[in-house]
């Protein structure tokens, strides 16, 4: 019987030979959105034939049945009732059933993708992001971690959008696992094809770290922000300036917007942030993610004046409309140094962003009921928002956009905020600004860790060796990264008093290629020494070299190159066959489907020579591809990083861009 089974034995066998129990839906369960229903009867059938073809005949009718149910009450079939009993978690690398460590540690990571702690709707596979899915439904997920559980260590596993394709033999140094997530034919790659296709059971929107199993909770949102918040700080403030008492004026306290106030905080200025969902403020003011709520007008602004006056250093959650902050911060004259906006623009129409001057509820019901007035009131909304912000930049602050789209959404809603030329945008994205030339464009970007043995020490260890080493790399850093070398040697300082660990236990650390690898270099030797358990590397795809997107990542390219995806599908395909222990490349991510492919990897590092000779091929490639591409798209910065990385590594040898004057160009007649 099943539950008789211990969890060894439970992931060896795969999808179960007896037929399990229905299961009811647990209560307090976080669903998933219901999707489109927008298959036709006959792709229904489709459908249904296609997700009974991972089980044997005798269960079909009863299955058929309730498949189409699903399919009907959530637009997908997840196949519920096939979900382990066992809790999903990331454990100790030695509690997986597994031939070979490589498997076990993608076992490890798989489980902490889907761990409730760590993910947002765990019972339909979705890790972040409403559809980051890992896999599409629990019949995959047993098969994958079945063969996981068999694989040795000359065999690949084949994942095509988290259908498990099978084992096929391969080599030593070959990935453990090829993730491929909704690659589709390029004309086939619109909005509704994801949930036309996603509905028939052949592919799937893997988010970023959601289907490469790379996530690891909002600490590395909280690492970005911070890096951003300081930087931004350091645009608008003399040398020496500190950034206590100085305001920084942004929205949104859901997923990931809800790291801004403790970026603030790690950064040391006064963060306001309004928040339209008294339930989100309140739960992130709960959580210690926010200092302070305040729910009306008057108080708001009593408080920052003091908070100004006094150079506190404070996060404030107000509850309301961020565009009556905008509005009355302006005829308060409060000075505001740094402006953005993390509300879900990215989706305007469904309750991403709430219309001033109505009630919360109001405009769900409008939404619900009336959506066309609704739209109306989101873009009279943007108007309004883009003009106070004018007002406030106008008296010197520094407003960016924060990769949520909304620049583009006031721009279409007929807000003042295009450049003279009529094509750019009046204001920078922040990787156009700060992510880009301060961090991409020298290597610096999310690398992480796991520390496989699921103990809290080995994290301390590996934070206090990757603080060692990087001390030891800023005594030779060439000036223009001592800032960057310097935060992150903070940041992995603090890491710990941070509080930062969900599920697995693991760091981020935002570090250039000779950092990557020597603290790679470091952890395998002490894995070596015995001093810890086995290590998984990885990154976010939002890094230098994994993704192209052209309004984010890749947004601070203008050579005309941003909107090719070469960069990241050679990153890919590099990383395979450097040693990687496991690749994947992703269509859509962030800002949507069809509008971003990126990549990233896993590495276990097992304090092996071996494992020493992979990192070092691997993570070298892994950074110094993208910097190449920057560099040939004329990135100052980059050109600088690669000549520097040239020097160091006598094999590398990239093509170099030759400037032109401009005077040369604008003499001619075109
Ligand atoms: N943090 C990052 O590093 C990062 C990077 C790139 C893009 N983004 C973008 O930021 C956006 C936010 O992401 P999220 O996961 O937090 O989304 P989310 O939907 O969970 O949170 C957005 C919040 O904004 C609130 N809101 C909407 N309209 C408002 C208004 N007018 N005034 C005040 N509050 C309002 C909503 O109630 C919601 O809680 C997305 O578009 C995302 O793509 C974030």
């Amino acid at each position: 019987m099943e539950t008789a089974m211990n969890f060894q034995e439970q992931v060896k066998q795969g999808i179960p030979s007896e037929l399990p129990q229905a299961k009811p839906y647990p209560a307090d369960a976080n669903r998933a959105p219901k999707r489109k229903d927008i298959l036709s009867v006959e792709e229904k059938q489709l459908a249904l034939r296609n997700a009974l073809r991972y089980f044997p005949k005798e269960w079909h009718q009863e299955l058929a049945e309730e498949f189409a149910h699903e399919l009907k009450d959530f637009g997908r079939i997840y196949m519920y009732r096939f979900k382990p009993s066992y809790h999903m978690k990331a454990r100790s690398i030695t509690d997986y059933p597994a031939k070979c460590q490589q498997a076990a540690a993608i076992m490890l990571m798989v489980e902490n993708n889907l761990d409730p702690e760590v993910a947002q709707h765990p019972e339909e596979l979705i890790t972040y992001g409403g559809n980051g899915a890992v896999f599409q439904n629990w019949a995959q997920y047993l098969l994958a971690m079945k063969y996981l559980s068999e694989m040795e260590s000359d065999q690949t596993l084949h994942l095509y959008s988290g259908h498990p394709m099978g084992l096929f033999p391969s080599s030593t140094d070959a990935p453990r696992v090829v993730v491929t997530n909704g690659m589709m034919i390029p004309n086939y790659s619109q909005p509704d094809d994801w949930e036309k296709f996603n509905a028939l059971g052949v592919t799937q929107y893997g988010q970023m770290t959601a289907g490469s199993f790379m996530y690891i909770g909002p600490q590395g949102i909280v690492h970005g922000t911070t890096i951003t918040v300081m930087n931004a700080f350091r645009k608008v403030l003399s040398k020496g300036e500190n950034p206590q008492g100085k305001i920084f004026l942004t929205a949104g306290l859901g997923g990931m917007s809800g790291a801004q106030p403790k970026a603030g905080n790690i950064a040391n200025c006064v963060t306001v942030c309004a928040e339209v969902n008294a339930n989100a403020a309140t739960k992130r003011h709960q959580q210690g993610w926010v200092d302070e709520l305040i729910d009306n007008m008057d108080d708001l602004v009593a408080r920052v004046k003091t908070a100004q006056a006094a150079e506190e250093v404070v996060s404030i959650a107000f509850i309301g409309n961020i565009v009556d902050v905008w509005e009355s911060f302006y005829e308060e004259d409060i000075f505001i140094h740094l402006g953005s906006d993390q509300t879900s623009l990215h989706n305007p129409w469904s309750g991403g962003y709430y219309p001033v001057d109505i009630s919360y509820e109001e405009s769900n019901r409008l939404i619900r009921e009336e959506p066309e007035v609704f739209k109306e009131k989101v873009q009279a909304t943007l108007k309004r928002h883009a003009d106070a912000v004018n007002k406030h930049t106008a008296r010197g602050t520094y407003f960016f956009d924060y990769g949520n789209a909304f620049l583009l959404e006031a721009s279409r809603a007929g807000g003042d905020v295009m450049a003279e030329n009529g094509i750019d945008f009046k204001y920078p994205s922040y990787v156009q600004d700060i992510l880009g030339p301060m961090c991409f464009d020298y290597g610096f970007g999310p690398f992480r860790w796991v520390c496989a043995s699921g103990k809290p020490e080995d994290l301390d260890k590996t934070d206090a060796i990757a603080a060692s080493v990087l001390r030891k790399i800023m005594q030779e850093s060439p000036e223009e990264i001592q800032q960057q070398m310097q935060d992150n040697i903070t940041w992995i300082e603090d890491a710990k008093q941070n509080k930062l660990v969900v599920g697995s236990q693991a760091r981020i650390l935002y570090a250039d290629a000779q950092g990557r690898m020597e603290i790679a270099k470091a952890f395998n030797d002490a894995i070596n020494n015995g001093e810890i358990g086995p290590v998984v590397l990885g990154r976010d795809h939002h890094d230098v070299s994994g993704t192209d997107s052209p309004f984010r990542e890749t947004s601070n390219i203008y050579d005309g190159s941003r909107f090719t995806a070469d960069m990241a599908i050679h990153n890919v395909i590099g990383d395979s066959f450097r040693g990687a222990t496991w690749v994947s490349i992703h269509n859509g991510g962030g800002v949507g489907w069809g509008e971003v492919v990126n990549g990233g990897f896993g590495m276990l590092l097992d304090g092996s020579a071996a494992a020493e000779r992979r990192l070092k091929s691997m993570l070298l490639f892994d950074v110094n591809n993208g910097i190449a591409r920057r560099s040939w798209a004329r990135n100052e910065e980059a050109n600088f990083a690669i000549k520097r990385e040239m020097a160091r590594t006598p094999k590398l040898k990239v093509t170099l861009a030759n400037l032109v004057e401009d005077d040369i160009l604008n003499n001619l007649s075109l």
